[in-house]
């Protein structure tokens, strides 16, 4: 098993999606409590499959590139740039979940920060069985009936995250995923955490991120190393639009120092300029 990964993040762009001293003001130690409401914490039995290398492994190779992975997002944190951010692919089984996982848990940094972790793809949910869970009514759930979604959300023991799952795969995703309650609730968390990241579907067989790309900060790439065909890729990130997207990771990557190359000239990476477009339309 390799969990080597490499983060190419690009440099911070000029856009504002809050004021800084707000975000300064949410450098707390974080707590069971969200908006004021105690959070049930329950007790994950992470199943091998969810690789939480930075839970798992907190010296390892990889867990120190989730650590430069999030120094880079922090700064365009910091900045009051970025908040709420999707994490996708090209295709499926490129490693969106794990490093979901691994990232929401990183960022985190044991309980510093309130973040919250969304299962966003609602056609395969993962997380009560990756994270060994008993499974409750996820957001699938609530905005299908209606209820409130912030009943779903749960405190992880030990990750220090809050998770909100889908719950049950969903019949119509795409009308969830674009509905008013699915929009207030990001609008909800925004304002008052520190982070959210949202775990997606892959872009190429399904709409889903097409349909929620605009309801959050930016993008966040996962390439299978090796994998991932490049014309794939390059129609992917076509139909996300590079200025949506904030960084990529090469999950999985060993030895692949020449794919990694070839995917950097063809522009992948730092060339993103994070913000630069989105600015502009803000
Ligand atoms: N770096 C890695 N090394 C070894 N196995 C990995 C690595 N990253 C992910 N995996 C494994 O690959 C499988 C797919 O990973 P994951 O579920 O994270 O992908 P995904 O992109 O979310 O898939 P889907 O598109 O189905 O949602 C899982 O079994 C996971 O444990
Ligand atoms: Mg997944």
């Amino acid at each position: 098993m390799n969990h080597k990964i490499r983060s190419l993040t690009s440099n911070p762009g000029p856009m504002q999606v809050s004021d800084p001293q707000e975000q300064q003001n949410q450098l707390h130690l974080a707590d069971d409590t969200l908006m004021g409401e105690t959070i049930e914490t329950v007790e994950c039995a992470l199943a091998p499959e969810s690789r939480i290398v930075v839970h798992t492994e907190p010296t390892s190779l990889a867990t120190d590139r989730f650590r430069l992975l999030r120094m880079s997002l922090n700064a365009h944190w910091m900045a009051g740039r970025l908040k709420t951010m999707l994490v996708s692919s090209a295709l499926p089984g490129e490693g969106k979940t794990t490093t979901a996982l691994n990232l929401a848990t990183s960022l985190a940094e044991r309980g510093k920060r309130t973040v919250v972790l969304i299962e966003a793809d609602f056609r395969q949910p993962v997380f009560f069985d990756r994270l060994g869970l008993t499974p409750w009514p996820g957001l699938v759930n609530a905005l299908k009936e209606n209820r409130d979604p912030f009943e779903s959300i749960r405190k992880l023991d030990p990750l220090g995250i809050f998770a909100l799952p889908a719950g049950e795969q969903a019949e119509n995703p795409i009308d969830l995923l674009n509905s008013p309650e699915f929009t207030k609730m990001l609008v909800r968390l925004r304002s008052s955490v520190d982070w959210v990241i949202l775990d997606c579907a892959p872009v190429l067989p399904v709409p889903d991120v097409q349909t929620i790309k605009s309801k959050v900060d930016g993008c966040l790439w996962v390439m299978r190393a090796g994998q991932t065909p490049r014309d794939l890729i390059e129609e992917a990130v076509q139909q996300v639009g590079q200025e949506n997207i904030v960084g990529m990771i090469l999950n999985d990557a060993e030895a692949l120092e020449s794919t990694y190359s070839s995917y950097s000239r063809y522009g992948y990476g730092y060339g993103y300029g994070y913000g630069k477009n989105k600015a502009a339309s803000k």
